[in-house]
């Protein structure tokens, strides 16, 4: 298989482009500035667009997700500090935005410094500064549908309020009948903890945080892709009364990771004292992936 066959999108970005052109700033709306101004969108685009969502709903099976699970919760790959963790997800470089030369630290940082700016506490500026440090997958070798995209639970039937749903056809788990009734593995209001989730950037980064940050921020960190709850209102019943009074941190914190986005980037020089007190606050000295 080539390459853009496994990856068809030009970079991880265009699938965060789509979410926007999903759920489009409100903001944005009211002043009448198109979301057109994020990006121009051409059809070759959303046809990349669409053949990722292909293969994320073929490929995420239930039987996937434990594998993933087994193999990255060890965090047998790389120890780092928080700093050259950035360093490391730089290195997925984006060459084909037209809007904007960002680095993936530069979404990051744009993120946290959109949260401190409404007077948020500090340990969401954190959950915001470390939200996506998950896409690192890409790096270990995943390919983009284990990366990102939406998320949603494996293990019981597909919501069709998750986008391109008529993929999961394609999916084995579809015409398996372990999994493919409305609860499936599942019991009725079980909570979303312990239900697994599509494997990928939110999952991993959520595993790697637990210890370290508030409850509320770690659902913003593990549920931030699961549209089809925080956006669609779908799997209402495999929630529990602690989900419910969680998603409105997920809630919360979704605006400033889709509209944060600024072609002028913040000046670190001026952050870097502020950044690393809070990092020397919650996180240890080196992290585990
Ligand atoms: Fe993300
Ligand atoms: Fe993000």
């Amino acid at each position: 298989m080539i390459a853009s066959k496994i990856n068809p999108l030009e970079s991880l970005d265009e699938w965060e482009d789509d979410l926007l052109r999903r759920y489009p700033n409100p903001e944005d709306i009211a002043t009448s500035k198109s979301t057109d101004d994020y990006r121009n969108y051409e059809e070759p685009a959303r046809d990349t667009v669409k053949e990722f969502y292909r293969l994320n709903h073929t490929y995420q099976t239930f039987e996937f997700v434990k594998e993933k699970q087994k193999d990255f919760l060890q965090f047998n790959r790389k120890e780092m500090t928080v700093w050259d963790a950035f360093n490391f997800l730089n290195q997925l470089v984006d060459d084909s935005d037209p809007d904007t030369d960002l680095d993936q630290f530069q979404h990051l940082l744009q993120t946290s410094e959109a949260i401190r700016k409404d007077g948020h506490p500090d340990w969401m500026v954190l959950t915001g500064l470390m939200h996506d440090m998950g896409k690192v997958l890409c790096l270990f070798g995943e390919p983009q549908w284990a990366v990102v995209g939406d998320t949603f639970p494996v293990g019981c039937a597909y919501s069709d309020k998750i986008v391109y749903a008529e993929f999961f056809k394609n999916n084995p788990d579809y015409a398996d009948t372990n999994y493919n009734t409305a609860l499936g593995v599942y019991e009725k209001g079980c909570g979303l903890r312990k239900v697994d989730m599509s494997w990928g950037h939110d999952e991993y980064i959520y595993q790697i945080m637990k210890n370290h940050l508030p409850e509320e921020g770690l659902y913003m960190l593990r549920y931030h892709s699961f549209y089809a709850w925080h956006r669609e209102s779908a799997y209402e019943y495999l929630l529990d009364a602690h989900d419910k009074s969680m998603l409105k941190w997920v809630k919360l914190f979704n605006p400033y990771d889709l509209y944060s986005k600024n072609p002028e980037p913040p000046n670190w020089a001026e952050l870097k004292h502020y950044y690393e007190d809070l990092v020397n606050k919650y996180l240890p000295e080196k992290i585990k992936f």
